[in-house]
């Protein structure tokens, strides 16, 4: 596979090797990390991160990451309200701008397609942190390699995929990495509304992937290895009411959570709202608060596989 110059979307991942390499200089990064020896390859190196809708976790790993390998960062945090964008200039302009400043911007933006047009306009790598409902690629990346590290492999994992599938960008992104597994099986649960778009159920199917899709939590948890739980995307509805009938589809609580498999782990890209109730933070299978730091060290790796 050719070298990736932008990270759009999991797609652009044709096989397990590059994913594999990724996860495994994370894990040395992580040792490093902890050992307080991490080479500084990124010295002298400037990342942008360009955000034009909310982010804690994305925006704040992204700017560790970089700066824990010797880079520095220039942000804009609010960049629908406070950057030129309010005084109407195009995606194209400001990119093309902001990459004479920085060596590699990451983006997130509210329309979907918006991180293509980005990097069309840009001789600097764009990595895309959020395109609206679209997809979310490196939060699919720390997915995979937190199942790698609390499962041992991908391969022949059950995952169980619920909530908000239709908006959960972080869905959209995992499913085409998960394909690229032997013998993966998927279980999408949601309410009606808010089923996976057809154009991903297609590619599960155009790749030969094993999966269901039910409305049920209970059977669907059961024998499954990885219980990923998704926020309903309150933002991306027309309306309160229609956000209300569904809101609340699906909560996992610690009765559930201590039913499921001795092995099974509970993941969520966060931030949380009612679908995994507090009490479940004890069970040792939960695992969304060290997917959030897996975070930070899979975008090491990918900023150090872009930019040294
Ligand atoms: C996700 C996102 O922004 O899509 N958050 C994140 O990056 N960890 C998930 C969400 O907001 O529900």
């Amino acid at each position: 596979m050719q070298k990736l110059r932008h990270v759009l979307s999991t797609k652009q991942f044709g096989d397990t090797r590059l994913l594999e390499q990724l996860c495994a200089s994370a894990a040395q990064m992580e040792l490093d990390d902890v050992a307080r020896t991490l080479p500084q390859p990124l010295r002298g190196r400037i990342l942008a991160t360009l955000f034009y809708e909310p982010s804690t976790r994305t925006r704040f790993s992204f700017e560790a990451a970089m700066q824990k390998l010797g880079g520095s960062v220039i942000t804009a945090e609010n960049a629908k309200d406070s950057s030129s964008a309010t005084k109407g200039e195009t995606i194209a302009d400001t990119i093309r701008v902001v990459s004479g400043y920085a060596d590699a911007i990451v983006m997130r933006h509210y329309e979907e397609g918006a991180a293509k047009k980005a990097a069309d306009a840009s001789p600097v790598p764009v990595i895309n942190a959020g395109d609206g409902v679209g997809e979310h690629p490196t939060q699919a990346l720390a997915d995979v390699f937190t199942i790698n590290k609390e499962l041992g492999k991908v391969d022949g994992a059950k995952v169980a995929l619920i909530g908000d599938l239709l908006n959960g960008r972080t869905i959209h992104s995992l499913l085409p990495l998960l394909a690229l597994y032997r013998d993966v099986s998927i279980i999408l649960v949601s309410p009606k509304q808010l089923r996976l778009p057809v154009k991903y159920v297609s590619f599960l199917e155009s790749k030969g992937v094993r999966f269901v899709e039910t409305d049920k939590l209970a059977g669907a948890v059961r024998s499954a290895d990885v219980v990923y739980v998704t926020r309903v995307q309150r933002e991306r509805f027309l309306s309160a009411e229609e956000y209300e009938a569904v809101k609340d589809a699906y909560i996992i609580d610690a009765k559930i959570a201590d039913n499921l498999k001795s092995t099974a782990i509970i993941m969520h890209a966060l931030p949380r709202v009612n679908e995994i109730s507090p009490d479940v933070d004890a069970n040792y299978r939960a695992a969304y608060f060290r997917q959030a730091k897996n975070a930070m060290y899979i975008r090491m790796a990918l900023l150090n596989y872009l930019l040294a």
